[in-house]
């Protein structure tokens, strides 16, 4: 009995050893898979997580300064960006400027400037829009373009949200 009792205590001695090597490893190894999750988690996490990111801070711009666009020619247009969206500042003849989203409350083709015809232009489906207040005039558009307010300055225009 004596014998049985020391042979079993042998034994426990014996695999104490084994379990903690064992413990250690699954330790080790839970330790090296977080490390392998995160580093391939979180790239992943980025690249997911920045298109939603840099669209909500390009939804929250309201307001933005085109340089050098005091410099637009009477009787014409310059694209720029608003945010993620395209906007159209106009400069017309008689020294009025105009900015407005230039996306058609359509199909949200880009609309474009018409200068010989006075017109914004929509070629997806053929909407028109009036170039001095963005009203739909012809085609699909069920709405107006969003219109911007202009600040002309020294040297930029300032284009904001109403
Ligand atoms: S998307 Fe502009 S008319 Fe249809």
């Amino acid at each position: 009995m004596n014998h049985s009792a020391e042979h079993s205590a042998e034994k426990i001695e014996g695999q104490e050893p084994l379990m903690s090597r064992r413990a250690f490893s699954q330790v080790l190894f839970t330790g090296v898979g977080m490390c392998y999750a995160a580093a391939i988690g979180y790239p992943v996490y980025q690249y997911l997580a920045s298109p939603i990111s840099k669209a909500s801070e390009a939804a929250a711009v309201n307001q933005v300064s085109l340089p050098d666009a005091n410099k637009l020619e009477k009787g014409s247009a310059m694209m720029f960006k608003f945010g993620a969206k395209p906007g159209i500042l106009i400069h017309h003849a008689d020294d009025t400027w105009v900015a407005m989203e230039a996306v058609c409350t359509h199909l949200a083709c880009t609309v474009q400037y018409q200068a010989e015809q006075n017109r914004l232009f929509c070629a997806c489906h053929g909407g028109v829009y009036d170039t001095r207040t963005g009203a739909n005039v012809a085609g699909p558009p069920p709405k107006p373009l969003q219109a911007y307010k202009v600040t002309v300055e020294p040297t930029s225009v300032v284009v904001s949200k109403v």
